[in-house]
């Protein structure tokens, strides 16, 4: 008889089921060595983010960031954590050709270790979700701000702020519930509007300069540990101020969302409000 242990990965279903009692806190992560201080911390859920371009690669988006990059850094965080739920991102050009492109790609970051990829888009995206999540694939969508679009938005803005763009939001928050998505980041919207989408659809919403009302929240790990330089935004708190050491910081991240205290009010955009 063996005497190893192990502890068990958390599975959607223990999710959903946690997401009943208490907010889920998410975290961005791309090492073992962080993986493990977050797991042993109690973080839910691990998002290997396209973010690393900037973070790691320094970029100044993450249009440069391939498969092969998410793919290294995936394997690396599945060996660090044991107990979290891990999100791999799906990069810019490696999902928008068709379906069977991304699933291919889609694959190759599964098999690397990740539980779930996150695909950035909006309703226009649902009939990729839907080959995804047939085939084996949960899918977490990504809409609001997503950052992959930053040439499109015209630099890193707020969304959704008039009638059209924020019914447009909510239409698509539904279609990717309907085809499929089990959970959903919203990124950078007005707190109103993130607040009824979080309160119109059933899958685990996930916000970022969303609201208090999503099922979770999610941090960069460099913003939460108050590492790099320049202007940050709104929704960035760094909780390595006022902590001891480094766990301390990550633990008070995850006390704080779970326990429904962050994000604040200043941490979310007021409607009509400056990016
Ligand atoms: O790439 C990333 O880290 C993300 C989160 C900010 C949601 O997409």
């Amino acid at each position: 008889m063996s005497s190893h242990s192990f502890t068990p990965r958390l599975t959607l279903h223990d999710l959903r089921k946690l997401a009943a009692t208490r907010k889920l806190a998410m975290l961005t992560c791309y090492d073992a060595a962080f993986a493990a201080t977050l797991d042993a911390a109690g973080v839910d859920m691990i998002l290997i983010g396209d973010s690393l371009g900037m973070v790691v690669q320094g970029h100044d988006s993450t249009l440069p960031v391939t498969v092969e990059h998410i793919a290294y850094h995936t394997a690396c965080v599945a060996r660090g954590a044991a107990r979290a739920w891990i999100v791999a991102d799906m990069p810019f050009g490696s999902f928008q050709v068709s379906p069977e492109q991304a699933f291919t790609n889609a694959v190759t970051l599964m098999q690397a270790g990740s539980q779930m990829v996150k695909i950035e888009g909006g309703a226009e995206m649902a009939p990729t979700v839907e080959f995804l999540v047939r085939r084996g694939i949960p899918v977490c969508a990504h809409i609001g701000l997503t950052p992959q679009h930053v040439n499109v938005f015209g630099g890193y803005r707020v969304q959704g702020r008039d009638v059209g763009a924020a019914e447009r939001l909510l239409d698509s928050a539904r279609r990717l519930q309907d085809a499929g998505a089990a959970m959903m980041v919203i990124e950078a919207v007005p707190e109103p509007l993130a607040r009824r989408v979080a309160e119109s659809v059933q899958l685990i919403t996930i916000g970022i300069g969303a609201s208090a009302a999503c099922a979770g929240q999610v941090l960069v790990l460099h913003d939460l540990l108050g590492a790099g330089v320049g202007r940050r935004p709104r929704f960035v708190k760094n909780f390595l101020q006022g902590s001891a050491s480094l766990e301390a910081a990550v633990g008070a991240y995850i006390a704080e969302v779970q326990a429904g205290r962050f994000p604040g009010p200043e941490h979310v955009y007021a409607e009509g409000a400056g990016s």
